[in-house]
């Protein structure tokens, strides 16, 4: 007779053959379950339950910040018409050109995932005749944005923005305000000594032609020592040579024209009066005339918040005056604006390493355990009345032992324990049982809710 197979541990387990398929199976299951994990994609990242306080807290003082200051909220699309965002922001731009997340809708029209919210924040000022409203529109947000950036520490391929938006103004203390705001933000969730600000001026449509002819001036005979996109920006967009990170490019800048030297008398006012605000508002900055922002609208005032504790790499926020988007979306000619957004991860990643800690409020209060199938139906109304109460209830009604139920009140260091077992429904009682003091109390049922709100 042919022997059944069989697997053999050392000399005292002999499984059978059934055993043995089982055992092939799991294995085969756990093997394909590994293989077929699913991940997030590429540069996207979940916030977890554990850091979801620093969000919340963030939130809050953006909230409380922008709303103390007159700003009204807006939320827009993540989707909006690609045009929205290639009209405006430049088609040169590092944004438009490699980082947009475009798809066709089944008419044909181009689509595109906000990669940033200036320009439908501007769409929806013109689209809804804000500007019939009190000037300056005050707005601000809270959304998710999506760039096909080079993942990489503070780099996500979607992140939050806050951010602020004054439309139908003209004036450098609103841009000083603006900066104000950004900087109180970072000083409440207590970066004060973390970041730094940049400021310069990169002129308007009247000074800036020159200087960038000088730019391009400067820049010829030298293109083969500049990296490969700056070549392109060279005849594209001379202005974005000066802030590129390619070490070659950089030495390059810092002997290039200086726009100072170029700005118009109108600017130059703007400009000045703009940096004695700041000095007004005691908010320390460095001048960088280097400074330009990767997005086209921008004139005059541009700034920075530079992470200063992983060098300038990654900056925490940043924005500018707009002047001529408003027009050239397709409304009023000739609206000022000014606003910036900050990278909610960059700020929470900066909370986290100086050791900010938000106040944690997910405290639960009372713990309902219950021990029967009668208790059990007693407490789902119980569990939602304390609730309704006010009370921040837990009640492990999916678990069975007593000891597994205590168990889990210990892992939320509940001071109150609500404990009902069959004996308690019959005396229509309950236990209350205060956890800190290790000492309880047998009382009504039917004024529990009224009893443990009040304590
Ligand atoms: P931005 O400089 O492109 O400006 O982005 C603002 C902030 O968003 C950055 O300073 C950074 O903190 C964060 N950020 C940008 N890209 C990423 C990324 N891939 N991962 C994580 N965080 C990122 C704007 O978007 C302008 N709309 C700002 C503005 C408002 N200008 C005027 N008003």
């Amino acid at each position: 007779m042919v022997p059944e197979p069989t697997l053999q541990f050392g000399r005292k387990i002999v499984l059978s053959k059934e055993a043995v398929a089982l055992f092939i199976s799991v294995i085969m299951a756990d093997k394909r379950h590994k293989e077929e994990k699913l991940q997030t994609a590429k540069g996207m990242h979940d916030i977890l339950p554990q850091d979801y306080h620093y969000f919340t807290f963030l939130k809050k003082v953006v909230r409380h910040r922008f709303r103390q200051s007159g700003f009204k909220r807006i939320s827009t699309p993540i989707l909006e018409y690609s045009e929205v965002f290639t009209r405006p922001l430049g088609e040169q731009t590092d944004i438009v050109q490699k980082e947009m997340y475009s798809l066709e809708d089944k008419s044909g029209n181009s689509l595109t995932l906000r990669p940033e919210n200036t320009a439908p924040v501007v769409r929806a000022y013109i689209q809804h005749g804000m500007a019939s409203l009190p000037q300056p529109v005050e707005l601000w947000y809270w959304e998710p944005m999506f760039r096909y950036d080079r993942p990489q520490k503070g780099r996500y391929r979607q992140f939050y923005q806050l951010g602020v938006e004054i439309i139908g103004e003209s004036d450098p203390a609103l841009d000083a305000q603006v900066v104000h705001l950004g900087c109180s933000i970072f000083n409440d969730i207590g970066l004060r000594n973390s970041y730094s600000v940049q400021v310069n001026s990169i002129g308007c449509k009247e000074c800036r032609p020159d200087y960038i002819q000088q730019l391009q001036h400067y820049y010829y005979g030298k293109q083969h020592s500049l990296c490969a996109d700056c070549k392109q920006r060279l005849e594209e967009n001379p202005l974005r040579l000066l802030d590129c990170k390619h070490e070659d490019c950089s030495i390059l800048a810092q002997m290039a024209p200086n726009f100072a030297d170029f700005i118009c008398a109108d600017c130059k006012e703007f400009q000045r009066n703009f940096l004695s605000y700041l000095d007004e508002l005691q908010i320390p900055y460095q001048q960088n005339n280097r400074l330009v922002r990767g997005l086209d609208y921008y004139n005059r005032t541009v700034f920075e918040w530079g992470d200063k504790s992983s060098g300038a790499q990654n900056s925490l926020g940043g924005g500018g005056r707009y002047d001529y988007l408003v027009g050239m979306m397709g409304g009023q000619p000739n609206t000022p604006a000014v606003g910036f957004a900050a990278g909610v991860e960059r700020l929470v990643a900066n909370m986290k390493e100086v050791g900010f800690e938000p106040p944690f409020k997910d405290v639960v209060d009372v713990f309902v355990a219950q021990l029967g199938p009668e208790a059990k139906k007693k407490c789902l109304p119980l569990i939602a009345a304390l609730r309704d109460a006010g009370v921040r209830t837990v009640g492990a009604v999916g678990k069975s032992s007593m000891k597994a139920q205590m168990r889990l009140a210990d892992r939320f260091s509940v001071q109150y324990c609500l404990i009902l077992g069959e004996r308690e429904v019959l005396d229509k009682k309950i236990i209350l049982r205060n956890m800190r003091k290790a000492v309880q109390e047998t009382l009504p049922f039917a004024g529990i809710v009224a009893e443990v709100a009040k304590r």
